[in-house]
């Protein structure tokens, strides 16, 4: 149940367990929050179980309901399992079940599975596996041996994505786990042994962790692991050390992540750029493996991410672009391969994610791959499914995100960009090593500069209770501004559920100016008046909006007292230069969008229908 907590945030629409003892499986099932579940279990848990799975649910077949809620079992509740995934073929074999007399409990896509697995242990001549079962003998091996032959028997017949836990009341103390995409670890204790789509579920046990690869099964008992591969052949264990600390996944102090994720924006960013310069002054990025020859031969990069990981490379882009010249794209996962995009071996594709699980990234940087392209991966997830399968990995140092809503994840994956840009300029020689160093030193500098804005949240949450009943905000930006928009929106879309647009500026006039009317509230990102052409440009768009009866919230500079005839509300910020100021402008609006949350007494952490990690396309 611990380790189900500390994942819930993944999805949350109901959860199970099934527990093995040697009476059989007892499963368990809630609809909501995990407490439900943890009522249920106080009732009727039993006390000497000696393995179990469990399942957090985030809906893609069938409503969030009990009787869709994981575990499922088999008919004759010998079997039971969770799965994380979609399996595409699950109409087909649902029908051919049918056939056979199955009838069915759930409208999930899951449910085809488990059937499946009873059917083959107990009725199809399979292909034999009989490999050690750590501290299992006799029947009990055996039916574990039948067990695994089951499993890939079955797992050969399905389509799509998956992470499979099987437990069953014929090998009471045995846990089958099967994953294709979806994300599986295992954590390895002692005299218990765990599984879990994020390690984050068993780091408080064990920072001893092991790697499942693509079409593998492990067999996992209290007394051991064993890894097997497509072919049937028992593997080599392939053990890595799990490196956040478990504290820094708790709240501590803090009444939700989000406010706690907000606030390590600072240590986050320091922490990422940590360590990156040699004793030579230059960077020395020893995980980006790739020859700095085919980094030099590169004439196109795309971004690709989603969501708020998919702003923070627009973000990237105007810096990349600046510094690197070389053409620049960004592009939503999601769209990536089905717009048949023009990709060469002379492609660097960036994949930003912060859990690293994103199917919609996963699918769209294996794509890439299959057209020659190299993949840097920007990840705050080491071990994860996207930093395993790209060529380098670029790890930002947030430590665990698991507010749904991501905060500290974006400004650290702009800066990691920033740093990745900076290490293109040096290779391909586009900037000059002192260059280099000044840049990075004004970088230095931004992790204080975030502090300072976090230190002036007071006027923003004031200002937010003033926004209670807003139905709708616009954002404006420009620049490095229009990603910012973008993600302020974002925020408030996902926690306070009011529909939320961000513009470039520019944009406005070419009709969504429609939408402003008497009283509504538009923020606006302004550029600092160093960079005059763009900061008077927007200037003139909140007098726009202004002309039109805005309620207009402005971020704007320390000292740019331009803004103030034209705003009702002013949000300031330390000066850094135009590239930077997403680091900072950002900060009030991660603010505004929680502290209104709250005050329309939404879950801040865990919002409707969402889920952190989306693993599922
Ligand atoms: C951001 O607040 C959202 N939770 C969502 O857009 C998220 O950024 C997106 O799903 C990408 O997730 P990833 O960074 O883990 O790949």
């Amino acid at each position: 149940m611990g380790g189900l907590a500390r994942l819930e945030y993944r999805g949350y629409d109901s959860a199970g367990i099934a527990l093995a003892d040697k009476e059989g499986l007892t499963v368990l099932k809630a609809v909501g929050k995990l407490a439900n579940l943890d009522e249920a279990l106080s009732d009727a848990a039993p006390q000497d179980a000696v393995a179990g799975i469990g399942h957090t649910r985030w809906a893609t077949h069938g409503r969030p309901t009990r009787r869709n809620a994981h575990p499922h079992t088999s008919t004759d509740g010998r079997f039971a399992l969770v799965h994380n995934g979609i399996i595409e073929n699950a109409d087909l074999l649902r029908a051919e079940l049918r056939k056979t007399g199955v009838t069915f409990a759930s409208d999930t896509d899951t449910e085809v599975v488990v059937h499946l697995i009873q059917r083959a242990y107990d009725h199809e001549e399979l292909l034999e596996w009989d490999g050690e079962v750590p501290g299992c003998e006799g029947e009990t091996a055996r039916a574990a041996q039948r067990l695994v032959a089951a499993l890939r028997s079955v797992t050969a017949r399905l389509q799509g994505t998956y992470t499979l836990l099987v437990l069953s009341s014929e090998a009471p103390g045995v846990i089958l786990a099967a994953r294709r995409s979806s994300p599986l670890v295992v954590g390895l204790g002692e005299d218990e042994n765990f599984l879990a789509s994020d390690a984050l579920a068993f780091v408080e046990h064990t920072t001893r962790a092991l790697e499942i690869d693509q079409d593998q099964v492990a067999l996992v008992t209290g007394k051991g692991v064993v890894v097997i591969g497509h072919d049937g052949r028992v593997l080599p264990l392939k053990e890595y050390e799990v490196d956040f600390a478990s504290d820094r996944a708790t709240k501590g102090s803090w009444p939700t992540f989000m406010e706690k994720e907000i606030h390590e924006q600072p240590r986050g960013v320091a922490d990422t750029l940590a360590d990156r310069m040699d004793a030579l002054g230059r960077l020395a990025l020893d995980e980006v493996r790739i020859p700095e020859s085919l980094l030099r031969s590169i004439d196109k990069i795309i971004i690709v991410g989603c969501g708020t990981a998919s702003y923070a490379g627009q973000v990237a882009r105007y810096a990349i672009e600046h510094w690197c010249r070389i053409p620049v794209e960004v592009e939503l996962s999601s769209e990536f391969r089905y717009r048949d995009p023009v990709v060469t071996e002379k492609t660097l594709i960036v994949a930003i994610s912060q859990s690293g699980e994103t199917m919609d990234t996963i699918q769209a940087i294996r794509h890439a791959q299959e057209q020659g392209a190299k993949v840097v991966a920007v990840v705050n997830t080491p071990g994860s499914t996207i930093s395993r399968e790209s060529d380098a990995v670029l790890l930002t140092h947030a430590g665990p995100e698991i507010a749904v809503a991501s905060t500290k994840a974006f400004t650290c994956q702009v800066t990691a960009c920033f740093i990745l840009g900076l290490y293109l300029a040096q290779v391909r020689g586009n900037k000059y090593g002192d260059e280099i160093v000044d840049y990075m030193d004004k970088l230095e500098d931004v992790p204080a500069k975030i502090q300072e804005v976090l230190n002036r949240g007071e006027n923003v949450r004031h200002f937010a209770h003033t926004m209670k009943d807003a139905s709708s905000v616009i954002y404006l930006g420009r620049h490095v501004g229009f990603p910012v928009a973008l993600e302020g929106a974002l925020k408030l879309k996902e926690i306070c559920y009011i529909h939320a647009e961000g513009f470039a500026a520019g944009e406005l006039k070419h009709g969504p100016i429609a939408l402003v009317d008497e009283g509504q509230p538009v923020i606006v990102i302004v550029p600092t008046p160093r960079r005059l052409e763009l900061h008077n440009k927007v200037l003139a768009n909140i007098q726009e909006v202004r002309a039109r009866g805005a309620h207009t919230i402005v971020i704007a500079e320390d000292g740019d007292h331009s803004v103030d005839e034209f705003a009702d509300v002013v949000f300031r910020v330390p000066p850094v230069p135009t590239l930077y100021a997403p680091l900072l402008t950002v900060i009030p609006l991660q603010i505004f969008a929680c502290e209104l949350a709250k005050v329309k007494g939404l879950d801040v952490d865990q919002p409707r229908n969402l889920a952190k990690s989306v693993t599922v396309e």
